[in-house]
């Protein structure tokens, strides 16, 4: 019975990460890092170059939840009122001082601020006590806020002193890529579907109570099996000269079991260390650095199995190509190329490993890829 209930849990956060990524085009990290904030009662932040979708996803994922939800814009010039609400003029009169706070921050479960760190101090403040304690004081009252998880966006990682605090508070730090070379086709595609088609708001598939109820499942992870690996990391990195706050390096845990989850698995494995990338780093140039020793120190096991993670989603993505180009395209000589080169590496994979799983999942890849050779191979030819 619990078994049934856990499974079932397992796949709606699975269907929520999916639907989350589905329109956008190479967005599945992005997904990714916005759900595993959601399901640890944590906040993230995207930063990247204007047009990456930043705001598209965290607006998708707001409409994808049924909760109460903030969203704004920040601007140097935006005031607390316009987050907190009004004064409420007839308390006032009353002698009392209130907000109407209906439909504004204090209110939300699920807020969405875009340019975040252009919040002016007044604004830094609030936000400095709401993100840790779930509090907002404005001079006269303090208000527990029902904010679950903080969803930001940003072109850059603040300078400022003033700014860190905040920044340190965000434990999901994800620094978005534009679209590879090798996607800018199915990018066209995308946008243009979009401004064709609109923007239509999702039905949401998830409640707030759900996500509660996976939150609780999450915390019963069982993280034994890796705490051995992840103190070692830890060093590693200190040794690099990368350095995490202790609040980072506590909490870094939550998003290994939120991953887990998310795996399938209530029991963590090194696999879910990759983790790391997204609470480790404070700058774009740290992050390919983090990567880069995960992947050294992380078995090699782990970092197979990581990257025919990555395959299988390639794989899906030509597919899906194939499914909505039915004649001959240019593209399709380029997608050849690059399943040969995939194959190659499978064939391998599939001789040096010893592992069960690796191999296992290897042969599946492998099966796929002749497929969509041969088939790609007979658009070529008719
Ligand atoms: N990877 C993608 N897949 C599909 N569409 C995309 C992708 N990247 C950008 N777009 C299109 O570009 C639009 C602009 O993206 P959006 O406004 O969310 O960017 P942003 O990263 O928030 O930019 P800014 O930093 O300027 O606020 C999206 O609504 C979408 O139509
Ligand atoms: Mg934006």
């Amino acid at each position: 019975m619990l078994e049934s209930v856990l499974q079932k849990y397992m796949a709606l956060i699975n269907t929520f990460k999916t639907e989350l990524e589905k329109p956008f085009i190479g967005r599945e990290e992005e997904a990714l890092v916005i759900t595993l904030a959601l399901t640890t009662m944590e906040h993230v932040v995207l930063i990247g170059e204007p047009g990456t979708a930043k705001s598209a996803m965290a607006r998708r994922a707001a409409d994808l939840l049924k909760a109460r939800f903030f969203k704004y814009l920040l601007t140097k010039y935006t005031e607390p009122d316009e987050l907190l609400g009004p004064i409420d003029i007839v308390a006032f009169k009353e002698g009392r001082y209130a907000r109407v706070t209906k439909g504004k921050l204090p209110e939300a479960e699920i807020a969405f601020l875009d340019e975040i760190f252009n919040a002016s101090s007044a604004i830094l403040n609030t936000l400095l006590t709401l993100l840790n304690e779930r509090v907002i004081y404005d001079g006269y009252n303090e208000i527990i806020a029902p904010l679950w998880t903080l969803i930001a966006a940003s072109n850059n990682v603040p300078d400022e002193p003033e700014y860190q605090a905040l920044y340190d508070r965000f434990l999901v730090r994800h620094f978005v890529k534009p679209v590879g070379e090798d996607k800018w086709s199915k990018l066209l595609d995308a946008a243009w579907r979009i401004e064709k088609e609109g923007y239509r708001a999702p039905q949401p598939v998830i409640s707030m109570s759900e996500l509660k109820q996976i939150y609780n499942f999450i915390l019963d992870v069982d993280l034994s099996s890796i705490k051995q690996s992840l103190l070692r990391i830890y060093a590693v990195l200190e040794d690099h000269g990368i350095h995490l706050t202790d609040r980072r390096k506590g909490k870094t845990l939550k998003l290994i079991a939120a991953h887990a989850f998310l795996k399938g698995r209530m029991i963590a494995v090194e696999e879910d260390l990759f983790v790391l990338k997204y609470t480790v780093p404070s700058t774009r140039e740290e992050a390919d650095k983090v990567f880069a020793i995960l992947l050294e120190e992380l078995g090699s096991r782990e970092r197979l199995i990581y990257e025919l993670g990555e395959i299988e989603s390639n794989l899906v993505e030509v597919k899906n190509y194939l499914a909505k180009t039915a004649s001959f395209d240019p593209k399709l000589l380029e997608y050849l190329r690059g399943l040969e080169k995939t194959r190659e590496r499978l064939e391998r994979i599939a001789r040096e490993t010893s592992d069960d799983k690796v191999a296992g999942k290897t042969r599946k890849l492998l099966v796929e890829i002749e497929e969509l050779i041969e088939l790609i191979k007979e658009r070529i030819i008719s």
